[in-house]
């Protein structure tokens, strides 16, 4: 029988034998996939190894302090922080459109990305967390559904001019859930292990508009809030039935900050400013989500919180829509 503990030294095993001495280069992103191939190459070849972790300033509070401390304390590999936050500001400062602001968010990680590995010495392969579903959607889409072109993903890496590196991707024929258990066996703490789904573009396209370092930080103020509330809540869930996934916890729950404001009252001031919108949905392939059907005392905790922890928000709404039609981001 498979057990763990074989799958992970079949995988250390073969990634020995690829790699042989030679180095490995990997873009950290902080999500599952990434991180468990890390900490899988960190097993098998640990310091040939580097990670580099792109920063782009569009992470949800703590999140790349936490990263950095398990890929420097934790895991024994080459760990570059690349500090692009300034940047990514510069870049999108200007930029309301959604999927102009996924475009240059994408372009420039890979400039960032190249930038790092083409400054290291002799390093010939490039390790990726690619999943078993990713190469099948990837085919699907590209060929309607015929397997014969099922990598065709690979292709997407953009490589400057005369940059080449091999693939290694150790994730390739496990399932998302297969790749969890895999972390948690590799030692990756929960909170990477069982991280909600987070878009690639970050925070960028959680606020409507244009994106400023201020509305950044009142998004990951009332972002850390709302989640703090709502890992309690399935916390407690989970406590009760034994579920992760259970029926009446959460799927994902973040954060919205719109481009309006409004009026307000506190104390004897009349306040003008941003509302909170709180996102949270049951779902389990993100293809279709329902709006969660949380306990008033929930959502009356979360937004007595925000306004009062907050500066520069004087009201919060919750988002009854589903999707379809709605979708789950606002962006
Ligand atoms: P939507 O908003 O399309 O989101 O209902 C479905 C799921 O995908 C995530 N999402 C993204 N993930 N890059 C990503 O890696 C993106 O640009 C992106 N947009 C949405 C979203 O968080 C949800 O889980």
């Amino acid at each position: 029988t498979w057990t763990m503990g074989s799958i992970i030294e079949e995988s250390v095993a073969a990634i020995r034998k690829q790699v042989g001495d030679k180095r490995v280069i990997l873009g950290l992103s902080g999500g599952v996939d990434s991180s468990v191939v890390a900490a899988l190459c960190a097993r098998a070849i640990g310091r040939q190894l580097t990670c580099v972790f792109v920063n782009h300033g569009l992470l949800r509070k703590n999140e790349p302090e936490e990263v950095e401390e398990v890929f420097t304390r934790q895991f024994d590999v080459d760990f570059v922080h690349v500090h692009a936050e300034d940047r990514y500001a510069a870049l999108l400062a200007d930029v309301v459109e959604p999927e102009e602001k996924r475009r240059i968010i994408g372009s420039q990680f890979w400039k960032e990305f190249f930038t790092v590995a083409q400054d290291l010495d002799g390093v010939q392969f490039l390790a990726q967390g690619t999943i078993y579903p990713d190469i099948i959607e990837s085919g699907a889409r590209k060929t309607g559904g015929k397997a014969s072109t099922i990598k065709s993903h690979h292709n997407l890496i953009p490589f400057p001019e005369g940059v080449h590196f091999d693939l290694i991707e150790p994730l390739d024929h496990f399932f998302k859930d297969e790749v969890r258990a895999l972390g948690t066996a590799l030692g990756l703490p929960d909170h990477i292990v069982h991280r909600q789904p987070f878009p690639g573009p970050g925070l960028a396209i959680r606020i409507i508009g244009t994106v400023t370092l201020e509305k950044l930080s009142i998004l990951k103020d009332a972002d850390a809030i709302v989640r703090e509330e709502l890992d309690a809540y399935n916390a407690a869930v989970f406590e009760e039935t034994g579920e992760r996934n259970s029926e009446r916890s959460v799927w994902q729950y973040f954060a919205v900050l719109p481009d309006v404001k409004s009026v307000g009252v506190m104390g004897d001031e009349r306040t003008y400013a941003y509302p909170i919108i709180l996102r949270a949905v049951e779902s389990s392939d993100a293809m279709t989500a329902d709006w969660a059907k949380l306990p008033y005392e929930v959502l009356g905790r979360i937004s007595s919180r925000i306004v009062a922890e907050v500066p520069g928000v004087n009201r919060v709404a919750y988002d009854i829509t589903s999707k379809p039609p709605a979708t789950i981001e606002w962006e």
